[in-house]
């Protein structure tokens, strides 16, 4: 491989340095295109073909199916580790021993309280709310209760910061819910694990004890995990460019709730098996809909299906899938939208549209079945999902701070009009 690229523009020739990763991806570093071409930038809409940064976090290969983090397998961190040590081994960059993990935990739990005054923001919101929308807002507001900024060049700023957040973020999510289920919001209990206590601070009714069932905590702390980093996604990629003005974590973390919302992010969770029931309301003709989906005068699309990266299989989707099948036998439940979406996937890696496309079903199209098996509410899926990225967002924001990435600033081609003189309003 050389270790340049050549730019012919006009008779004139340009050399840019070509990086190589540690898992030999190429990039061909274009950080003196401007400066030495007098003003030529490129244009990627959709930065299909751009890398924001370098990054040691996650590595992902959409060709081969392949998704690592800090060189772990997912399919083996999903079967052998647990969220709080997937979530130390994003952030930090390397397993974390029985100490270490045990530290990190109760420094969490030490951290698991939000001041009641939050609870007066909450009233404020109608029940009607998305939940997300209420998230986004209640993360952005935990600034003003925790108003000290944090300076990156001190360790201990930055992991008392991290544990704050891994604290109080799953106390807003679950309130989030209990608001617009009707319940009184409360606390979990610190002598349970992280997901146990989430599910208890979801699920305890006022009036009776709440009972952890182990094939849900299991089937929610593997979810949480196969959704905690994903590298420069829409919402990762939120994260990372407002935190790049020196925005603090809140409200970096809020910017990428409100990213991840939307239905081509983490919103086809919910997309998903509103569509899954639109179908079976409709009689269950998974054809007709295939055939929407493969109308470009029909703007429905298979959600669930496709990856901007992956283009063989979504690792993520293939270990749901297999999940969903023993969470849902073992809980006793039989879900019809099952085997709505098992059809839907059959047909579509059978057809030729989607196979040209490279679309396969991604990490949400088995996920919100599973969510429903366990009892979470549609509306609580997208949620959910930021839960889990939560541990992935804030190692991004960790990552690029520490490296001091200079401020996200993109370039535009301008196709505007020219200077033009100003008419008045009696002339216009
Ligand atoms: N149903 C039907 N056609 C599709 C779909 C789909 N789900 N996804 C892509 N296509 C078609 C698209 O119309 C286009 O066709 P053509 O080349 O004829 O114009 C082609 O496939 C390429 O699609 P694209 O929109 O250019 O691809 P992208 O990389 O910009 O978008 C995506 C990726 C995930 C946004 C898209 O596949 C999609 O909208 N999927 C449905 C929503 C969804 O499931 N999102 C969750 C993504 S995974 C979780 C996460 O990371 O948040």
């Amino acid at each position: 491989m050389s270790k340049t690229a050549t730019l012919t523009i006009d008779g004139n020739s340009y050399e840019f340095p070509i990086k190589v990763g540690t898992e030999n991806e190429i990039a061909i570093d274009i950080n003196s295109l401007r400066s030495s071409t007098s003003g030529i930038i490129t244009i990627d809409p959709g930065f299909k073909n751009t890398g924001s940064c370098e990054s040691a976090i996650t590595f992902l290969d959409g060709e081969k199916g392949i998704l690592r983090y800090r060189g772990y397998a997912i399919e083996e961190l999903a079967e052998k580790a647990d969220f709080l040590e997937v979530a130390y081994l994003l952030i930090f960059g390397e397993l974390p021993t029985a100490e270490t993990l045990a530290k990190f935990h109760s420094d969490i739990k030490a951290q698991s309280h939000v001041d009641e005054d939050v609870k007066k923001i909450i009233d404020g919101f109608p029940k009607s709310a998305h939940p997300m929308g209420v998230l986004s807002s209640l993360t952005s507001a935990l600034v003003a209760f925790n108003p000290s900024s944090v300076n990156v060049d001190s360790e201990e700023e930055m992991y008392n910061a991290i544990v704050r957040i891994l604290g109080k973020f799953p106390v807003l999510t679950a309130w989030a819910y209990r608001k617009r289920a009707g319940l009184p919001l409360d606390y979990g209990d610190d002598s349970l694990g992280y997901v146990e206590n989430f599910l208890k601070m979801m699920f305890k009714k006022p009036s009776g004890e709440f009972t952890s069932n182990p094939v849900v905590v299991d089937a929610m702390d593997k979810l949480l995990i196969l959704h905690a980093d994903h590298e420069q996604n829409c919402s990762t990629s939120t994260v990372r460019m407002v935190g790049s003005s020196h925005a603090g974590l809140f409200v970096s973390i809020s910017a990428g709730i409100a990213a991840l919302w939307g239905p081509l992010h983490g919103g086809a969770n919910q997309a998903v098996i509103e569509m899954l029931e639109a179908i079976k309301e409709d009689g269950g003709d998974t054809k007709k809909y295939m055939a929407k989906a493969k109308d470009k005068k029909d703007p429905f699309r298979l959600m669930g299906f496709g990856h901007r990266v992956y283009k063989n299989f979504d690792p993520r989707a293939k270990i749901i899938k297999k999940a969903a099948d023993s969470v849902l036998s073992d809980l006793g439940v039989e879900d019809p939208v099952l085997d709505i979406a098992k059809g839907l996937e059959k047909e579509a890696l059978e057809d030729s549209y989607f196979v040209d496309r490279k679309l396969y079903p991604n990490v949400d199209f088995y996920s919100g079945i599973m969510y429903r098996a366990m009892g979470i509410p549609v509306e609580m899926f997208t949620p959910m999902f930021a839960l889990g990225r939560l541990p992935g967002w804030i190692a991004q924001w960790r990552e690029m701070r520490l490296k001091k990435e200079p401020i996200g600033r993109p370039r535009q081609v301008y196709i505007g009009e020219n200077q033009r003189s100003f008419k008045k309003i009696s002339d216009r």
